[in-house]
Parts: structure tokens; sequence; C-alpha cells
């Protein structure tokens, strides 16, 4: 019987921002999905290669109320918000932007209003290094 060689993939950051930039993404989604019959998030990890380079790809998709076209662009930009006052700085994509620019990284996002969002967070596999004090890993 062959072994099942799983490949591994690894990437680098700053913990703390990351968990920000996630925190910050299942928070607007389960606020795009008050008062939604189907309230669903799904979390997705891919490696795929862009511009030569390989990334590790994380989808974080809703079915919330949807994005409309014309406001895409401006989800990204600071103080943008739909959210009432006091309940949104509009601050938490624009400062996952600059975060994830300085992890050579991108945030992405794709909607059809009224049946979801997608948001795609790209972060660079580092496979030549290896993390410190961790030895070779069983198979799940
Ligand atoms: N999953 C989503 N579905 C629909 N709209 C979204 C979604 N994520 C973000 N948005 C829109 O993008 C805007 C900006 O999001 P962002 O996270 O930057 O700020 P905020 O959530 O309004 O405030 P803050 O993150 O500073 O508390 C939101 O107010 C909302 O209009
Ligand atoms: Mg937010």
């Amino acid at each position: 019987m062959c072994p099942v060689v799983k490949a591994r993939h690894w990437t680098f950051g700053d913990v703390n921002q990351l968990e920000q930039v996630f925190l910050n993404l299942f928070s607007n989604a389960c606020d795009a999905m008050t008062g939604c019959a189907t309230r669903e998030l799904s979390v997705g990890v891919e490696t795929v290669m862009r511009n030569g380079r390989g990334y590790l790809c994380c989808t974080v998709r809703d079915t919330g109320v949807g994005i409309p076209p014309e406001e895409l662009d401006n989800v990204f930009r600071a103080f943008h918000t739909t959210k009432p006052r006091g309940q949104g700085k509009g601050l938490g994509l624009s400062i996952s932007r600059a975060i994830l620019a300085e992890h050579n990284g991108e945030i992405t996002v794709g909607s059809v209003s009224g049946e979801g969002t997608s948001f795609m967070v790209y972060l660079p596999v580092y496979n030549q290094t290896q993390p410190v004090g961790r030895g070779p890993e069983k198979d799940d």
C-alpha cells in the first residue's frame, strides 16, 4: 500500500494582526446576515497560483444581504460604513487591507446582492522555511 502524502503549506505572519483580519470578516458576515432566513458562514482554504507565486487563499463566505456592485470598491475605504452610528467605524476592511499588504498578501471581495458575499484573503506560501521547533507530523 502506498503511503498517503499530504502537502502542507506554510505562511508566516503576525498572529494578532491576522486574527484581527479574520475576526472583522466574521463579525461583518454575522452583521450582514442579521434578519436573513438563511444564515450560513463558511470558511475554506486552498492553495492557488497568482502571477507565478503560490498563495494560501482563505475564503470567508456568508449568505447575507450582499453588497451592490457599485459599492464593492468602497468597502475597503477608511470610514466607509453602512452600520448605524456607534456600531461600526468603517475601519475593519481598510485596516485589513493594510495588514495584508504588509504581509505581501491581498484581500479581495465578490458579492451578489441579496445572496451573499465572499472575502478572499491571500497570504504567500513559504514552503522553504519550516517553523522552528516543529518536528515531522503524522498524517491525520
Ligand atoms: N460580509 C459583508 N456583507 C455585506 N456588507 C459588508 C460585508 N462586509 C463588509 N460589508 C460592508 O462594508 C462596510 C465596511 O466594513 P468594515 O469592516 O470596514 O467596517 P464596519 O464593519 O462598518 O466597521 P468596523 O469594522 O470599523 O467596526 C460595512 O459597513 C458594510 O457596509
Ligand atoms: Mg467590520
